[in-house]
């Protein structure tokens, strides 16, 4: 059986998925149903002293596994989480963090009595990258149990604001925040799809935070919450693999149930055991030293299985040069003066039977 544990801050997670701050963890009940379905840590919805009066309707489904919200932060104010939603560690075996947001004035108020109603570490959020950093100093001053920073790709100096938070003393880092403002229109009526401009979470925004956590993790040895689109044990692995420590998701058990933890946890086992790897953070970082090496200019070789293949024809359909072609009896042909080597036919075969040969 492979070991899926993790270690996040100096505190072992029985495995790398940590249920993010969002509806799911809105109370004790919330937290709890997600320990229950495997989650090794949750981050509870963002903490401030009164509770948000969220408009109707404020989520929606994009198709493709993305979401749109509005949603504010808890829609319980801060006393009610002190004195009765952050259940105790000994009613518990998973990590608790507490998300605090959004000032550092909230942070000065909230965060020691936080950690001292039982928060193992708290995660700390703001609309504004310029109170990242002070955030940071405040809560530090105030506890001892690891500090969290969560960031934002809608930031433009998003590395500068990571740097002034490690000098701040975070503990480590949560990449990315669900992004905007973006929009859709319901072209039924005319009206935006929430009323308004909305935030992007979900696959839609993978890729960027992956660039991000990259990023982040070819600069500093800190430990990143990898979060933003994952959807699959191969995104949990594809994460890891781009430096993440351990990995945030919101809106895949949002919109498929907390089930979603079991199935994934059982994949990222299966998939450990394929690939016959022992331990899921031997991958870590696995990515990063790639993205240091220059560019190839070397045109590409292509392997092709003839066993494999379907004839779907949508390695020729996508070639732009038409510099590729089936004959009948099922060969591939390549007309090499007019391949560009841009890849595009191999990276959209579905079954493996065209590939591009690694140097
Ligand atoms: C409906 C919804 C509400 C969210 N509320 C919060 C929040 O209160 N605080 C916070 O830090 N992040 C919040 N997030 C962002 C998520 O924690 C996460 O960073 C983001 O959705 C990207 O991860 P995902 O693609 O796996 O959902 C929310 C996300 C969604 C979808
Ligand atoms: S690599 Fe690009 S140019 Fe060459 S055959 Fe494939 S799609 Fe066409
Ligand atoms: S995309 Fe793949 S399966 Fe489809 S014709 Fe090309 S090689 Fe065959």
């Amino acid at each position: 059986m492979p070991d899926l544990t993790v270690t996040l801050c100096g505190i072992e997670l029985k495995n790398p998925l940590i249920l993010a701050s969002g509806p799911l963890s809105w109370s004790a009940a919330g937290t709890r149903a997600a320990f229950a379905a495997g989650a090794a840590a949750v981050v509870t919805k963002t903490i401030r002293p009164q509770a948000t009066v969220n408009p109707a309707p404020h989520i929606a489904a994009l198709g493709r596994g993305s979401l749109l919200n509005t949603e504010g932060w808890s829609d319980l104010p801060a006393k009610q989480w002190i004195k009765r939603e952050l259940p105790a560690p000994a009613d518990r075996d998973c990590v608790l963090i507490a998300s605090l947001g959004h000032t550092p004035a909230e942070v000065v108020r909230l965060a020691r009595p936080l950690a001292e109603a039982g928060a193992d570490m708290l995660e700390l959020v703001s609309y504004q990258a310029e109170d990242a950093a002070p955030m940071v100093a405040a809560a530090k001053r105030a506890v001892s149990v690891p500090v969290l920073v969560k960031v934002s790709a809608n930031w433009p100096e998003l590395l500068e604001v990571v740097e002034a938070c490690l000098r701040a003393g975070a503990d480590g880092i949560t990449a990315i925040d669900s992004i905007g403002p973006a929009l859709r229109v319901d072209v039924e009526t005319g009206r935006p799809l929430l009323g308004s401009f909305a935030w992007l979470s979900g696959a839609a925004i993978r890729p960027l935070a992956l660039r991000i956590v990259a990023e982040i993790c070819l600069r500093h040895n800190v430990p990143v919450v990898g979060t933003g689109g994952v959807g699959r044990a191969e995104d949990v692995v594809e994460m890891v693999m781009a430096g993440a420590a351990a990995v945030g998701v919101h809106t895949a058990p949002l919109l498929q149930g907390l089930g979603w933890f079991g199935k994934t946890l059982a994949r990222l086992e299966g998939w450990l055991d394929e690939h016959s790897h022992a331990y899921l953070s031997d991958l870590r970082g696995l990515a990063l030293p790639h993205l240091q090496e220059p560019a190839s200019h070397t045109p590409l070789t292509f392997a092709f299985d003839v066993e494999l293949c379907t004839q779907c024809d949508r390695c020729v359909t996508v070639c732009a040069y038409r510099a590729r072609d089936l004959s009948p009896d099922g060969q591939m042909l390549l007309d090499e003066a007019a391949c560009r080597s841009c890849g595009l036919c191999a990276s959209v075969c579905p079954t493996g039977a065209l590939r591009v040969a690694l140097p």
